[in-house]
């Protein structure tokens, strides 16, 4: 999909700063053109406050295809491991959509029972095994640590549930293999829980790198930096959970990279770890054809979690949290600026747009998503494997 240059006009109107304004024009059904302004050097004649030295400039960006998260199809949902992301989950799920929350499954009755009580849900098990089996379910969200999703996601499908994984969706690319060869056999959907996959401004982003709008892409860079100590959440520093800062924030910018250049032909990692022997700060180069995509993660400090996509015609940038919902914006080589509207929805309330997506897929009888296909799960993975290797870090039960 073209961006398109300056146009002839040098009466951009009512006085305005560039990107501060954007007026809509006509749009179609598929395409949005928002007009913008560029500062050109110089003042002609006969403008003596310089209005004229902005351009205006159009520059054409796709419509999102995501779907409001409240037009998909209700499933039954349950939630094993009652923990923080759960709880984020649900709140956003009962906010913004039409699924249904009808069971969650604690270790612990007491906690269960709290989680139950907070959000309305009907029925609390004791043990995994009897959400798995709960006939009134159809889809299970393990959000467990990363150590327990590949059997947690095994005995959903084996209960016959379509199962949503949080992200790192296992521990290595061989337990993904195994996780995803049996929803096949069962037909049931295995999805991971990389939230910003299906965010509406991805799917703009989707179109724009299919489309060759951005030329041929050079670069990308993208970081993930959270200060967590082990007080604060010993998961993160604990071998034996799969802990570490890759697989729980370095996950974004990998799978970031995989997105834009698909897998990677050479890695370079360096690393530290902590005193416990997890990941504590990441550093890794991986090419892809002749692109190069510099990615960094830490526990040890928050960093300014943005990203970056260059191309020959265009960049984009992702402002922090970049794998939140966040205005991209796309600045062409030749000075045209839009920004890419996030959507309505803010912050971790985007983890909704998973939910919709998955049912939606169950709904049209699809077992595979689009916006991530189980070979690109796979194949994510395979990279932290080899970061991992490079740096150091093995798990118990690798
Ligand atoms: N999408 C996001 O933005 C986001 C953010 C944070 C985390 N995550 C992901 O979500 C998953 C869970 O993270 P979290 O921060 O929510 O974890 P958490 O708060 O520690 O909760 C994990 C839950 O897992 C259950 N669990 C089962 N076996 C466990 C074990 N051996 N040790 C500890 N807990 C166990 C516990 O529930 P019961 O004991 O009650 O059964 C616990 O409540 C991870 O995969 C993480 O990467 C995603």
């Amino acid at each position: 999909m073209p961006i398109v240059g300056p146009q002839a006009s040098r009466s951009p109107g009512p006085t305005t700063w560039p990107g501060s304004i954007r007026y809509p024009l006509p749009c179609t059904r598929h395409r949005l053109t928002w007009l913008s302004f560029r500062r050109v050097v110089g003042r002609p004649a006969g403008d003596p406050i310089g209005r004229s030295t902005l351009v205006p400039v159009t520059t054409a960006l796709p419509l999102t295809r995501v779907p409001d998260p409240a037009a998909a199809p209700a499933l039954r949902w349950g939630i094993l491991g009652p923990g923080t992301i759960a709880r984020t989950f649900a709140s956003t799920v009962l906010t913004h959509s039409r699924q249904h929350l009808v069971a969650v499954a604690s270790r612990s009755r007491e906690r269960g029972e709290h989680f139950a009580g907070e959000f309305g849900i009907p029925r609390v098990h004791t043990a995994y095994e009897d959400l798995a089996a709960d006939p009134e379910v159809d889809v299970i969200y393990v959000a467990t640590p990363h150590s327990h999703h590949r059997a947690q996601a095994l005995l959903a499908i084996g209960g016959g549930k379509h199962v949503l994984v949080e992200k790192a969706f296992t521990r290595n690319a061989s337990e993904a293999r195994e996780v995803l060869q049996a929803a096949q056999e069962a037909g049931v959907v295995a999805l991971e829980a990389m939230w910003s996959r299906f965010l509406p401004g991805t799917d703009v982003l989707r179109q724009l790198l299919a489309d060759g709008a951005l030329g041929t892409i050079v670069s990308v860079t993208a970081d993930h930096g959270q200060l967590i100590g082990a007080a604060d959440a010993a998961r993160l520093h604990d071998p034996a959970l799969a802990g570490g800062a890759l697989l729980d924030l370095g996950i974004y910018p990998v799978s970031f990279a995989s997105l834009v250049l698909g897998q990677p032909d050479t890695i370079r990692a360096t690393g530290t770890l902590t005193p416990s022997g997890v990941d504590e700060q990441v550093r890794a180069v991986l090419t892809s054809g002749g692109a190069e995509a510099v990615l960094t993660t830490t526990l040890a400090e928050r960093t300014h979690n943005t990203a970056s996509i260059v191309g020959t015609t265009a960049r984009v940038d992702l402002p922090g949290d970049f794998y939140t919902p966040v205005p991209l914006t796309v600045r062409s080589t030749d000075g045209a600026t839009s920004t890419i509207d996030p959507g309505p929805i803010s912050g971790h309330d985007g983890l909704v747009y998973q939910a919709a997506h998955l049912a939606q897929l169950v709904a049209d009888g699809r077992t595979h998503s689009p916006a991530l296909p189980p070979e690109e799960t796979i194949g994510i993975l395979t990279t932290t494997d080899e970061i991992r290797r490079q740096v150091g870090v093995v798990y118990p039960g690798d």
